[in-house]
């Protein structure tokens, strides 16, 4: 249960990263170059959510599975830079980062003009994947 978890939670980070960074490079190129909100910003807009929400669900099983997670949080975790990441800094700016990302789908798809909608998710998703890059484990992965 734990290593399936942890393989998943492993793989699905490389889709969502990916996912998010199209998604963001998207929104930007639309925006300089004035392009419409298509179909296809729909989509690329869509599966960064769906990637970074997938993730989220499935982190949040592992950190309650994994012993590097809840399970491990005290004061000796929190003297150790790589286990404070996994009990508390990895887990929080993830959800803070996925949190960001998921207003910034929401404003975008309430939004009516076409570049607005770009402005949201270039600045939320791209602040969101900032947030998300700055607490991935980079010391073990990949
Ligand atoms: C802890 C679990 C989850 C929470 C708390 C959560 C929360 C949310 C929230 C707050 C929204 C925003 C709705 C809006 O304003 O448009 C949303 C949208 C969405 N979520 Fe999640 N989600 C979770 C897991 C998942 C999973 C596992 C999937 C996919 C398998 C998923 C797929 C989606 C999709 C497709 C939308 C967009 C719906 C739309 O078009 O409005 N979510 N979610
Ligand atoms: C987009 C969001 C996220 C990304 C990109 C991400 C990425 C990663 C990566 C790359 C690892 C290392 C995997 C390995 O060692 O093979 C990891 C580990 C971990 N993640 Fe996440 N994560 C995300 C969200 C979350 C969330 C929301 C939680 C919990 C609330 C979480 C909890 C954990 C835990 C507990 C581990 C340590 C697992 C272990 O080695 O035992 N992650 N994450």
């Amino acid at each position: 249960m734990y290593t399936g978890l942890k393989h998943f939670h492993s793989y699905v980070a490389y889709l969502a990263l990916l996912l998010l960074a199209i998604a963001v490079l998207h929104a930007i190129l639309s925006l300089v170059q004035k392009r419409p909100f298509t179909a296809t910003s729909r989509k690329f807009t869509l599966f960064g959510l769906i990637a970074a929400h997938v993730q989220m669900l499935f982190g949040l099983f592992l950190y309650f599975v994994s012993p590097l997670g809840f399970s491990n949080m005290g004061k000796q975790a929190m003297g150790d830079s790589l286990q404070r990441l996994f009990v508390l800094e990895h887990p929080l700016m993830m959800l803070i980062g996925i949190v960001l990302i998921t207003i910034g789908y929401s404003k975008a798809k309430r939004a009516t003009e076409d570049a607005r909608k770009f402005k949201l998710i270039a600045w939320c998703y791209g602040i969101g994947l900032l947030l998300i890059l700055a607490r991935v484990p980079w010391a073990v992965w990949p």
